[in-house]
């Protein structure tokens, strides 16, 4: 068994946003997590998620999407600091990789599936990070769901955005939050 590998599973915790600081990942390492992301179960093969990579200056001009979707689709217009919010948000972590949910009919590969698979690619992709000592957030948060958003990003029909994954140094780690009893959502079939 490798201990060091299950400590990391049982002590993981994601990151506030805010509290995700440089450095990010270097080129090699973002390509590692990636990999790592991408080698997830996949009935048929199909690759049912892509990923979409925010760094450098790319964050703020992805802010200015943010704060025309917020403008646009808010029921009542958006105060100034709520759109210097958006326009800031990406730039809370060095590294954002939004992950792309993308399903093809295959009719012994239903959408369910290639959804499950879309959340173990973010799941495997901010273990990788963890193991390479990075703190993680994965966030949907509203822009996951706007109608401008998924424009901006020319998402096809088949595809939802699983979330925005932030990466980067971690400037203070949480306490552990409460994590279900076990005996509570664990049973053998059959029930006696
Ligand atoms: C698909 C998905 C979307 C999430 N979106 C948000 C979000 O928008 N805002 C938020 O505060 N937490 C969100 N979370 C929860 C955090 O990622 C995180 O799991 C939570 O803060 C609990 O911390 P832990 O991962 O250390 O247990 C989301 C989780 C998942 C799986």
């Amino acid at each position: 068994m490798s201990q060091p590998f299950i400590d990391l599973l049982l002590t993981r915790r994601s990151v506030k946003a805010p509290m995700i600081a440089e450095p990010g990942p270097t080129a090699d390492q973002l390509a590692t997590i990636l990999k790592v992301a991408a080698r997830v179960p996949d009935h048929k093969k199909l690759v049912p998620w892509r990923f979409i990579l925010f760094e450098g200056e790319a964050r703020a001009r992805f802010g200015e999407v943010l704060a025309e979707a917020c403008a646009n689709e808010e029921k009542q217009p958006p105060s100034a600091g709520r759109l210097e919010m958006e326009r800031t948000r990406l730039t809370r972590a060095p590294t954002v990789v939004a992950v792309i949910s993308r399903v093809t009919p295959h009719p012994a590969a239903p959408e369910w599936e290639q959804v499950l698979s879309c959340g173990a690619a973010c799941m495997n992709l901010c273990l990788a990070a963890n193991a390479l000592g990075f703190g993680t957030c994965w966030l949907t948060e509203w822009y996951s769901f706007s109608a401008g958003v998924r424009r901006a990003l020319g998402l096809a029909d088949n595809e939802r955005i699983a979330g925005f994954i932030y990466i980067g140094t971690a400037k203070e780690r949480q306490d552990d939050r409460e994590r279900p009893d076990m005996a509570g959502i664990t049973t053998r079939w059959p029930a006696t």
